[in-house]
């Protein structure tokens, strides 16, 4: 399959560079030429999080993201208020709860954004908050949460913002330090433009006091231990050097586009993806004032069934979009464009997706 033929919102298709930095042959991980890379790394990772903050790169995914940002910070008991607005928000939520949190959850419903207001009235409900879990871009539905505006809210009340990033950081600005965000996690398979396996973690000063207070036990997701060790330069268990090399080529691919053309580049293919699907019969699942640069989330017109488009694209055009997930798995198309996505090949999804539309709609 021709890789950028991959319009699932992730795994995401690897530049050339990437692919091409997973052939170095593996070196020492414990030795100096490794300490210099990895500080490097690591440097690279914390300026597209703008923080001054710290950076952890662990063996992993996404869902351990949600894992460590729970055990290092809270204890048992503890009152978090999960924000949910859409599947990713459900699991972090379930996460919670299978470690004896005491979640109140915050439902807003599919498609729509949980906006400063939602959360400083759950906030004012429930000042026993000690952390929100929060998704700043929900891959299931299409919408980027108002992360820059809920920070603040959330600064006030004094909890701590733990943020899902997974399918926004590298791809949807992000001012870690400047809105108020004390942790966000991210998984490489995303805008990161990596294979699957890095899991990303940018903490920030108050991340580390909580540390000292959280009472879960834990030793793989111990972020203290990969702080200490980073902080040499090393990795608290053996490196995953394919993968960190892969890192360091996407990100010296950022480097070179700049952060700022690189998030214009998601907003101009974010515009013209939900241009063009409404222009074929499509209605936005999500809230256009809160539609994401990464994702599009599209209900198919009346009579054309999402299995069928998603079966199509990938038999008669080669390309492979995704379906829905949970409740609405058959009721919507998901068409990813983060990370290494540029016009021609959404031209070129849209133009099949088109064909295959109008075709399935004249029957
Ligand atoms: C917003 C969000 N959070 C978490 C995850 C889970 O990540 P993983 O599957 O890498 O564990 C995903 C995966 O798609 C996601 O999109």
């Amino acid at each position: 399959m021709d890789a950028t033929n991959l319009r699932i919102p992730g795994p995401t298709p690897l530049p050339p560079a990437v692919l091409r930095a997973m052939q170095r042959a593996m070196i020492p991980h414990r030795g100096s030429e490794f300490r210099a890379f990895f500080r490097g790394l690591l440097e690279q990772v914390r300026q597209v999080h703008r923080t001054e903050g710290d950076v952890i790169i662990l063996p992993g995914s996404g869902s351990a993201g949600w894992e460590a940002a729970i055990v290092n910070t809270l204890s048992p008991g503890d009152t978090v208020l999960a924000v949910v607005t859409g599947d990713f928000g459900v699991r972090f939520a379930r996460v919670a709860e299978r470690f004896g949190l005491r979640v109140e959850r915050v439902e807003v419903p599919w498609g729509r954004a949980a906006t400063a207001d939602v959360v400083r009235a759950a906030l004012e409900r429930h000042p026993e908050t000690r952390a929100v879990l929060y998704t700043y871009n929900e891959t299931s539905t299409g919408v980027a949460n108002p992360l820059a505006e809920v920070g603040p809210v959330v600064r006030a009340h004094g909890a701590l913002l733990l943020v899902d990033g997974v399918s926004a950081v590298a791809g949807l600005p992000l001012e870690m330090d400047g809105w108020g965000v004390d942790l966000v996690l991210s998984g490489s398979q995303k805008a990161w433009m990596c294979p699957p396996g890095l899991v990303i973690i940018a903490a920030g000063p108050r991340v580390w006091e909580s540390y000292e207070r959280a009472s879960f036990p834990r030793f793989f997701w111990d972020l203290g231990d990969a702080r200490r060790a980073a902080a040499e330069g090393n990795t608290p268990t053996t490196a995953p050097l394919t993968l960190l090399y892969a890192l360091k080529a996407a990100c010296d691919l950022i480097e070179a586009e700049g952060l700022e053309a690189v998030y214009a580049r998601h907003r101009r293919i974010g515009d013209l993806t939900r241009r063009r699907v409404q222009e074929i019969g499509y209605r936005l699942f999500a809230d256009p004032a809160y539609a994401s640069d990464t994702v599009t989330a599209a209900v198919p017109p009346e009579g054309v069934a999402v299995r069928d488009v998603v079966a199509r694209m990938r038999q008669e055009h080669g390309i492979t979009i995704a379906d829905g997930q949970g409740p609405i798995k058959d009721r919507i198309i998901r068409i990813g464009h983060m990370g290494w996505v540029h016009e021609p090949e959404i031209e070129r999804t849209l133009a099949a997706l088109d064909a295959v539309t109008n075709s399935l709609a004249a029957k």
